[in-house]
């Protein structure tokens, strides 16, 4: 699979993935975190925008710890001031959360220094390597998969 990024919509929304950005967390298709319905990586488009309702779907896009999912509106008549655009609001409590096998994410509002004190900031979900393979370290690249790491 190619590096492009790629659409899907339902006519009221259109989701975008952008694999570059994915690492591979499984929380949009495991039946415990995410909406199998519409995200189903071994189906082809492995994204079913008539799975589930608008709605759900948003919500499930939100939970994306590295934003490699994102969606617009494709109307302003169809916006649902109810629901939030991808410019997600700061989860409240901070939260880590272990992956089986893969990243550890950390949810919250957080301030990230670097090694030359560079800070990036950031305010939804965030996947930091344990596999200690990442090409982007401290952060997940799903290299964890290449490597078959098991923890
Ligand atoms: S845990 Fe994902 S690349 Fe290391």
């Amino acid at each position: 699979m190619d590096d492009e990024e790629r659409t899907y919509t339902n006519g009221e929304i259109t989701v975008i993935w952008q694999p570059k950005e994915c690492n591979h967390s499984r929380i949009c298709f495991e039946k415990a975190t995410g909406l199998p319905e519409v995200f189903d990586p071994k189906a082809r488009p492995w994204i079913n925008m008539n799975g589930a309702t608008t709605a759900k779907i948003i919500a499930q896009v939100n939970k994306c710890p590295t934003n490699a999912l994102s969606y617009f509106f494709n109307s302003e008549d169809d916006r649902d001031d109810t629901m939030k655009e991808t410019d997600r609001e700061p989860v409240k409590e901070t939260i880590v959360q272990v992956m089986r096998n893969g990243p550890l994410i950390i949810y919250g509002n957080i301030k990230i220094k670097d090694a030359d004190g560079i800070e990036t900031r950031k305010t939804t979900g965030t996947a930091f390597c344990r596999c200690g393979s990442s090409k982007t370290n401290p952060y997940c690249d799903g290299t964890h998969y290449e490597v078959g790491f098991k923890e």
